[in-house]
């Protein structure tokens, strides 16, 4: 069975590893009868900067990719088109039985439009989540994707309510928990290791993260320049540590936020990270402030009070069960002021984030060897 694996940008990385991982086991415990799987690794190139592309893939343990679209950055519809004419190259070269996405890139909508109308067979790994706002480039994605696919690997029972209620037949929707938390617990012990902590002279528990990233938020000269303020008040209080992916350090610069804020000491603008030193300097923090999916999901496994500057979730067992918050700028300093006085809701981790999710999804795959 020959089996295509789409990563693209940074969020995907940690999707894809467990599977590759899943993959060589169910190679060599292989019963008789049983149907080898290979892989093949297409990489996207939409992010292509080594802190949010190579680093990941060093980190992971991940093959290099068999395959290098390289398509850059450029409008949704330039970058949408783009993958999708090379990899519909790609899919008629290789044949593949089946293309496995994972997330809400645009990678992720484009390799399943190509494969779907090539007669491939797609699974879509992180099906069913919606924030039910379209001005989210992702919700379109997920919308599309998963209209198209014919396995649906969910992570929660949200998900597949959403799924049930587009229509999605029952028996294409697999509950297969967190894939993301996979890498996160292989890796813990590699990542407490580290002392990426230490290289920025910051003590555990004694600082705040922070990271932005969506176009709704980065894109709002005046969002900037508030959040810009207010984190430079409260780097009076305590340390905050910002990696700054490079869409927001763009902006930054654009809306004239980049001066005279916080006393640079306390308030460290860094580059991206990579996976290990990210985790390390998120496990270590007191809290963490964000617009990022994935990181909604991080904190409430390393049990971190979040608060997030969004309007809505696409994760929502994240604010139901775990330990985030959806905020906004108005109140995001009280938010805080009540993180330091320890009152912050503990939360729990939720059902299936248990490490064994690309085992789930490779087991389910295998089962549809020959159909
Ligand atoms: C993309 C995903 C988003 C995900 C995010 C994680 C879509 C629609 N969005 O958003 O869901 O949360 O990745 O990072 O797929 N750039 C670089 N170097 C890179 C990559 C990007 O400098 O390696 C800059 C470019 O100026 C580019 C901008 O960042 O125009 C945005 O990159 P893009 O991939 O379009 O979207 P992200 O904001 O990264």
């Amino acid at each position: 069975m020959k089996v295509i694996i789409v990563a693209g940008a940074r969020p995907n990385f940690m999707k894809i590893a467990p599977l590759f991982r899943a993959i060589d086991r169910h190679n060599g415990i292989l019963k008789e009868g049983g149907e080898r799987i290979d892989p093949v690794l297409v990489h996207t190139g939409q992010h292509y900067d080594v802190a949010m592309s190579e680093v990941f893939f060093r980190d992971l343990g991940l093959p290099n990719p068999d395959v290098n679209l390289e398509v850059g950055s450029a409008s949704h519809a330039v970058q949408t088109a783009n993958i999708m004419i090379r990899f519909e190259e790609v899919c008629l070269r290789e044949q593949p039985d089946w293309v496995l996405v994972v997330g809400d890139v645009n990678s992720t909508m484009a390799c399943t439009l190509v494969a779907a109308k090539m007669g491939i067979r797609v699974g879509h790994v992180e099906a069913g989540l919606r924030s039910f706002d379209r001005t989210m480039p992702e919700e379109i994605n997920r919308i599309v994707t998963d209209s198209l696919a014919d396995l649906l690997f969910t992570p929660s029972e949200d998900a597949d309510e959403n799924l049930l209620r587009e229509g999605v037949p029952a028996d294409r929707i697999k509950r297969i928990g967190n894939i993301m938390i996979d890498s996160l617990l292989f890796n813990l012990e590699k990542i407490r290791a580290r002392e990426t902590l230490d290289s920025f002279r910051l003590q555990r528990k004694g600082y705040g993260l922070v990271t932005i990233h969506r176009p709704a938020n980065t894109d709002n000269d005046a969002f900037m320049r508030r959040l810009m303020e207010i984190l430079g008040n409260l780097s009076s209080r305590l340390p905050i540590l910002f990696p700054v992916h490079p869409r927001t350090r763009k902006q930054i610069a654009l809306c004239g936020a980049s001066g005279g804020f916080g006393d640079g000491k306390n308030l460290k603008l860094v580059e991206p990270m990579g996976y290990l030193d990210f985790i390390n300097v998120l496990d270590g923090a007191l809290f963490a402030v964000t617009d990022s999916g994935g990181l909604q999901e991080e904190t409430t496994f390393l049990q971190i009070p979040c608060l997030t500057l969004r309007p809505n979730t696409e994760r929502p067992v994240t604010v139901t069960q775990g330990t985030n918050k959806l905020i906004t700028l108005q109140t995001l300093e009280q938010d805080v002021e009540m993180i330091l006085d320890g009152r912050h809701k503990k939360g729990m981790i939720p059902d299936m984030w248990d490490g064994f999710s690309g085992e789930r999804v490779i087991s389910m795959l295998a089962e549809q060897a020959g159909n």
